[in-house]
């Protein structure tokens, strides 16, 4: 379709920094063409160690407990695929990113999703996490700020899932994808809490915070024997991330962090924006507290999620995603990306006015 406005793909519109692109393209005219080592250049690996010492407080070694991956996706089904054994359950807090239940269904896993509902702001709570444990619970993943919610976790909270974590024996894996986009409050990683770096698999990457998609460079850090569990899969089905790429990490990890706040800044702006604009059209939405969605109600329409979004499309032009697309619990909602300029969010939502204004 022509026209249409896309609050639909987590991508941010934002066009990678300029001195990270120039990284890639020097890496190109040093002739940097090669394979890298499995676990990614020592050099990157670490740059990241420093990084995630300074800014979530846990330090890994870079020499056996950090591999750079193809994107979060293949350090997250990797990780996957190193510790599920099959029949093994999997517990994850819903609506959540799409991948997961399907990454855990392919490593042979069960996924076991624990609803979080919109009248607790989606937030999940130890207690809800420790229903679902059984005796065949082998890990739990967790995803603060999330997709799709843009909902973000209390330290005190952390603490109690931790402490059931290791009263469980389970091993965790956080997707902290956007924690450099946590707008309000700080932002602690589960990882950093007594005795769960050894049980923690922490999971980070550069395409959201710094406007990376395309690069693909995502990793891994966790306890050693896992790490290497998983280097054996990567290098058996990916050999290694690209080396143009791992360069332009580099350049990102230790000269992009003005970049970061500065898109960050802008997402703050859109956000505040968009939310309002939802409150005042009738769908009710929360603030979210990081990520770059907002996830608005739509049941007063009368529509479910996926008819309001085709729709919508087909009436305003304006593509969002059904909350569906995210497990049942995100039925009756609608996620908006809003990293997309405001001049477009602003149109966008006009558009969602004339739509939602025709359904009363
Ligand atoms: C929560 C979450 N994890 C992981 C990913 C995948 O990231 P990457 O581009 O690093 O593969 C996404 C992408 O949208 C995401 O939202």
């Amino acid at each position: 379709m022509k026209d249409v406005i896309s609050l639909g793909v987590g991508e941010p519109d934002f066009v990678t920094p300029w001195h990270i692109r120039e990284a890639a393209i020097y890496a190109l005219e040093r002739g940097r063409t090669t394979y890298t080592s499995n676990l990614g250049l020592l050099s990157l690996r670490e740059a990241i160690a420093a990084s995630v010492e300074t800014n979530f407080n846990v330090s890994y070694r870079a020499k056996s407990e950090i591999l750079i991956a193809v994107g979060v996706s293949e350090a997250m089904d990797i990780a996957f695929r190193a510790v599920i054994d099959p029949g093994d359950e999997v517990i994850y807090h819903e609506p959540c990113y799409v991948s997961y239940s399907p990454g855990i269904s392919l490593a042979h896993g069960v996924p076991v999703a624990v609803s979080c509902r919109a009248e607790d702001g989606f937030s999940v709570t130890a207690e809800a996490i420790e229903r679902a444990v059984t005796p065949k619970s082998k890990l739990l993943v967790l995803n603060f700020p999330t997709n799709p919610t843009g909902g973000t976790m209390e330290r005190a909270e952390l603490e109690k899932i931790a402490d059931l974590a290791r009263r469980h024996n389970l091993l965790v894996m956080t997707d902290e994808i956007y924690s450099e986009l946590t707008f309000e409050g700080g932002h602690t990683s589960i990882a950093s809490l007594r005795g769960m770096k050894e049980r923690t698999i922490f999971l980070h990457g550069f395409s959201k915070a710094y406007a990376m998609t395309g690069f693909r460079i995502g990793y891994a850090c966790g306890p050693a024997e896992i790490i290497d569990a998983m280097m054996r899969i990567h290098q058996y089905s990916m050999l290694c991330a690209s080396i143009i790429s791992q360069e332009a990490a580099l350049e990102a990890i230790q000269y992009g962090e003005a970049d970061t706040i500065e898109m960050r800044e802008q997402y703050r702006l859109r956000r505040n924006f968009i939310v309002n604009s939802f409150n005042q059209i009738g769908l009710k939405c929360h603030l979210p507290r990081g990520s770059f969605y907002a996830f608005p109600c739509i049941r007063s329409t009368g529509l479910d999620s996926k008819q309001f979004a085709v729709r919508l499309l087909e009436a305003e032009k304006v593509a969002c995603v059904p909350g569906s697309a995210f497990g049942p619990s995100g039925e009756g909602f609608l996620r908006c990306c809003f990293a997309t300029a405001l001049d477009r969010i602003e149109i966008a939502c006009e558009r969602i006015e004339c739509f939602v204004s025709r359904l009363r």
